[in-house]
């Protein structure tokens, strides 16, 4: 029999591509969504991605009897990738209570319900971010956390000690943080991928919107960093990679492979690159040519970070393995997909 596995947020960007790399490892997934920055369709899609249909209900992680019954109605699942969680760093400082109560209330009641379910693993999706800008590159999982640059990166450095704290207390519960770099790209069947509500945030949406012709210019964010080519420094990980590092630590953590109860993880690339070289890289990638301007930095960047990713490389035996180019072109082949389909 298949094992279940529930995957919150998994009509999102990277819940939708883990659904899939889950699915084509032989799990039964059981997808909630509350759809807030998603749709439905997204399901249809990984279907004709992996010819399964994941189980979906449509729920928030705050619905603490919601949850409740979904446990009940699937019952057996051995494990929850906790995706759902609200993103944008910007708006976190607008409105700090609403990430607050989304990201922590969420964790807390899926914590809550996994022993009466006996629901013995999560993996949690947490982010570079907790690093702030590391002393020591590339950084490695022992390097201390700062201070939080904002009240989303604080709801990923809460909920990593959530996470400790409540094992510590002897729940039976095992659990992997990943700590994602910079997720880019799309599934190279262009039927997932990214879709940003509104003007995007991140880069890559931007800057595939720019090349479109929907957005007029990139703006580079400062050149005056310390950096080669003063842009700022990341790691942009492949979304189909990132996803295949879920299954992993899935097959760990029901493997009882774990060598403590809770481990962290960096998922990256182990390569910086510049939003310069990265901009160069899609031109190269792709042929197409960039309208792009430097503007002034934005408040709150990182100058430079970039993973040490041996750790998981050794332990958990997985590794990036897509090039930038194929990972930009797929970036791009999306944009044209979603412009064919009237999305964007
Ligand atoms: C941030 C968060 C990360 C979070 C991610 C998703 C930090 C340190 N990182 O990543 O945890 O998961 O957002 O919301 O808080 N840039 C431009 N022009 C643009 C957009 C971006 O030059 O129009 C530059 C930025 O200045 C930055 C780089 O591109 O140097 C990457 O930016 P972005 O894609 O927003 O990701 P991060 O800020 O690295």
């Amino acid at each position: 029999m298949k094992e279940k596995i529930l995957v919150t947020g998994g009509t999102g960007y990277i819940g939708s591509h883990t659904v899939v790399e889950l699915q084509n490892n032989g799990y039964e997934v059981i997808i909630i969504d509350n759809l807030s920055n998603s749709s439905a369709d997204v399901v249809d899609n990984i279907e004709k991605v992996s010819g399964i249909r994941p189980a979906f209900e449509k729920l928030d992680c705050l619905d603490y009897e919601g949850l409740d019954a979904v446990f009940t109605k699937y019952k057996g699942i051995k494990a929850i990738i906790h995706f759902a969680a609200s993103k944008a760093v910007g708006e976190s400082v607008q409105k700090p209570l609403l990430y607050y109560r989304n990201n922590l209330v969420s964790l807390i009641n899926l914590l809550e319900l996994m022993p009466k379910h006996e629901i013995g693993g999560i993996v949690f999706s947490s982010s570079c971010t907790v690093y702030g800008q590391p002393d020591e590159l590339p950084v490695t999982e022992n390097a201390p956390i700062k201070t939080a640059e904002s009240p989303y990166g604080n709801t990923k450095q809460i909920n990593e000690e959530i996470i400790h704290d409540t094992v510590a207390s002897g729940s039976p519960i095992a659990a992997i943080l990943l700590r994602y770099f910079n997720p880019i790209g799309a599934h190279p069947s262009t039927l997932l991928g990214e879709l940003p509500n509104g003007v995007p945030q991140n880069l890559i949406p931007y800057l595939t919107q720019t090349a479109i012709g929907i957005r007029e210019k990139l703006s580079v964010f400062g050149d005056d960093y310390d950096t080669p080519d003063g842009s700022c420094i990341r790691d942009f990980i492949n979304v189909v990679d990132l996803a295949k590092a879920h299954v992993v630590a899935i097959n760990r953590i029901l493997n009882k492979k774990q060598k403590e109860k809770v481990e962290v993880f960096n998922i990256g690339t182990g390569c910086g690159l510049s939003v310069l070289e990265l901009i160069n890289a899609f031109e190269k990638a792709t042929g197409v040519k960039l309208n792009y301007q430097i503007v002034a930095r934005r408040s709150g960047d990182i100058e430079k970070v970039w993973a040490n990713p041996e750790f998981a490389n050794n332990e958990l035996g997985w590794k990036a393995e897509t090039s930038i180019e194929e990972t930009l072109r797929s970036a791009w082949n999306w944009q044209l997909k979603l412009r064919e389909r009237g999305i964007q």
